[in-house]
């Protein structure tokens, strides 16, 4: 029944056009993409049977015609024009100077402000609603054909929604490639060893100018209109923001950032709020374009060579420049990571005078093979720290020397690491490097290592600062005097603080060793060594290859125990804990023998709630030495559930499953057993 497959064809088509129109122009899909395939697919299979029914803009045409040998050129029937740029508020307020002097009017102007998308301007021509052809801008008069790739893009409607339209409707906008697309386009060029594009706009314009429109389908290519061409056959609304709205009511795309302001000021605070916002725009932006909202004054004012007096790019600081590496420096971070540092030529950029740019890491370096010496792309994006994007290209004219890794920290002289498969190089000497100290020691302190209570993050930091703790040995030489000469600190907070050093000097093996931070080295990772080694020294002089047979310790986590263990510095500051008067309890309760006699042994315990004399930690610790597992949900595998007050739903949960129940107290007997 051929025309009730016509119908069924025509609903399907106008199905997919208007949740085409919920997604691109509107940003509000109603339907899961998944059921979107479906009616395609429905309205592919039926074209399939029925090919004299296949209309050129039918949703599934998009990829239709073969590899063209040359673009053809099109003249535009009106030319496409070009924007004058500032830079300043100086230059935007003579802008708007010259507007009112050639109005004869002193009344504030209602302008548009938009972003200004940084890809590449197009033409689309529509007649009768159906997309006719697109073109390039070209030289602003004569362009290119790329309809067919257009076509591919499913922003771009091949038929106007509605019935409103103009007979011959021209729209120009901005094709563009958002940067999440962009991302993904170079990450699999790098994967497959292509070359990646240098921005989203060379992306676009590439994409845009394929001979082979199905290699056009797969990049991820978006349309943003903002103005017209020629209008034939049916009337546009009389301000530039109505206009955009009725192309939106067309099915086409437009911006959902541009607004309608009055006067410079309100031109500014646009600028300023977008400014802010740009980092964030899914898209890349280089500027704010104002244009005088009203078509009357639009046509009053006119154009200046290639240029229209009503409207004005206001552009944003470059966010790339060129200039040249002198030198190479390393900075040691928080977590002595290890970050080169090129020392550059000043150059304005993104705003500022940028004379350092990160070169992130050696692998990053590499791939760019940035040498001391080259001509080198700076980028300052937003706030973001200046980074060296690429070498210019061609730039190098004579052999100059490659950037290496230091052997040694620049602040502490501990070796460096550079574990392979890791990108990231780092200083060793952990416990001793001052570019780690307030790390180190916050790590040190914190609950799960030696449990200092009342040493919180803002006084580690003010003890560093002060210069009173230099590594974590220093806490424990810390007077009543010197706390209290502290800001902000009452005498009976550092009597409570001394009286937690003093009660934190009974680690056992585990938290010690997890307490020292090695790298990787977590909380299970140093009670296997405890378990295993039994004593620090045996830890300390472990090599490579006994580390490796831990239960839990791969080559990566070995290495770098054993260059944790190398540094001297590290050492010493171990030996100086020790006599501080840390002492370290024995693991012989955690021997098998203890701990397949106890009723813990190999059983899974749940802690909840607050027990009466200890820390849930403290009860921790005891349990494991006696051999239990401790995790952190009750599930049918749980043997007992230690509850204290107010223990909430696991005990609920525990008492459901059957779970045996037990209060510190029936712990503390069943440990003694
Ligand atoms: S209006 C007569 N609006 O900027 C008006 N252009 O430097 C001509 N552009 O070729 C253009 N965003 O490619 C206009 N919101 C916007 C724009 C915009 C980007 C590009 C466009 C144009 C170039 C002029």
């Amino acid at each position: 029944m051929p025309e009730s497959a016509e119908k069924q064809i025509e609903e399907l088509r106008e199905q997919l056009r208007y949740h085409a129109y919920q997604y691109y122009v509107l940003d509000n899909p109603d339907i899961p993409d998944a059921e979107y395939d479906r009616l395609y697919q429905k309205l592919l299979a039926l074209e399939e049977k029925h090919p004299e029914l296949i209309t050129s803009d039918s949703p599934t045409q998009r990829v239709g015609s073969a590899p063209l040998a040359a673009f053809e050129q099109i003249q535009h029937q009106m030319p496409m024009l070009s924007l004058d740029n500032v830079f300043n508020e100086e230059d935007l307020y003579a802008f708007n100077q010259r507007i009112q002097d050639r109005l004869n009017s002193s009344d504030e102007i209602e302008y548009t402000a938009e972003p200004k998308l940084d890809g590449l301007a197009i033409s689309l021509r529509y007649e009768q609603g159906k997309l006719i052809y697109a073109a390039t801008r070209g030289d602003g008069s004569t362009g290119e054909n790329v309809t067919q790739n257009i076509r591919t893009m499913k922003s771009v409607p091949l038929r106007l929604l509605g019935e409103g339209y103009p007979q011959v409707l021209e729209v120009r906008g901005e094709v563009f490639m958002p940067r999440a697309g962009f991302e993904k386009l170079n990450r699999l060029a790098r994967e497959k060893g292509d070359k990646e594009f240098a921005n989203p706009r060379n992306a676009a314009a590439g994409s845009l100018r394929q001979l082979d429109p199905e290699i056009t389908a797969t990049r991820p290519l978006s349309l943003y209109c903002y103005s017209t061409g020629i209008v034939e056959g049916g009337e546009l609304a009389d301000t530039h923001y109505e206009i955009l709205q009725q192309l939106k009511s067309f099915g086409l795309p437009v911006c959902k950032e541009i607004k309608r302001v009055t006067g410079i000021k309100a031109c500014l605070a646009y600028y300023e709020d977008i400014s802010k916002r740009r980092d964030e725009l899914p898209y890349d932006i280089d500027g704010i374009v104002y244009k005088v909202n009203s078509i009357a004054l639009q046509k009053r004012l006119g154009f200046v060579a290639r240029a229209p007096r009503w409207a004005i790019a206001h552009k944003f600081p470059a966010q790339e420049e060129i200039t040249r590496i002198i030198d190479v420096d390393f900075q040691v971070g928080r977590t002595g990571a290890i970050t080169p540092v090129a020392r550059l030529e000043p150059v304005f950029v993104g705003g500022v005078t940028v004379s350092n740019a990160t070169l992130h890491n050696m692998d990053e370096i590499r791939r760019k093979d940035v040498r001391i010496g080259d001509q080198v792309i700076v980028r300052r994006a937003g706030d973001v720290i200046p980074e060296v994007a690429r070498v210019v290209p061609g730039s190098r004219k004579k052999e100059l020397p490659e950037i290496k890794m230091l052997e040694f920290c620049p602040v502490c002289h501990s070796a460096i690491e550079q574990i392979e498969g890791e990108a990231i190089a780092r200083c060793t000497g952990g416990l001793f490097c001052q570019a780690q100290r307030a790390q180190a020691i916050k790590h040190f302190a914190s609950r799960k290592a030696m449990d200092i209570d009342g040493l919180g993050d803002k006084l580690v930091e003010q003890l560093v600062d002060e210069d009173l703790v230099h590594t974590p040995a220093d806490l424990y030489k810390l007077s009543l005097e010197d706390l209290v000469a502290l800001d902000r600190m009452a005498e009976k907070s550092a009597k409570n603080l001394l009286n937690a050093l003093e009660a934190s000097k009974q680690p056992t093996l585990a938290r010690f060793i997890y307490a020292l931070g090695i790298r990787e080295v977590g909380e299970t990772t140093a009670m296997n060594l405890a378990n295993e080694f039994k004593t620090l020294e045996a830890i300390e002089q472990a090599d490579f290859d006994q580390l490796i047979e831990v239960q839990d310790i791969g080559p990566i986590v070995a290495q770098h125990i054993v260059n944790f263990f190398q540094q001297q510095h590290n050492l010493d500051v171990i030996d100086q804990l020790l006599a501080a008067g840390i002492k370290i309890q024995d693991v012989k309760i955690a021997d098998s023998a203890a701990q397949s006699n106890s009723v813990f042994a190999g059983k899974t315990v749940v802690i909840t709630g607050t027990l009466p004399g200890m820390s849930r930690g403290e009860a921790k610790d005891k349990l494991l030495a006696a051999g239990a597992k401790v995790t952190g949900s009750v599930s049918a595998k749980t043997d007992f559930l230690l509850a204290g007050d107010k223990a909430g739903s696991k005990l609920s949960k525990a008492e459901k499953l059957g779970v045996r129940v037990i209060d510190e107290a029936e712990m503390l007997a069943l440990l003694n057993e």
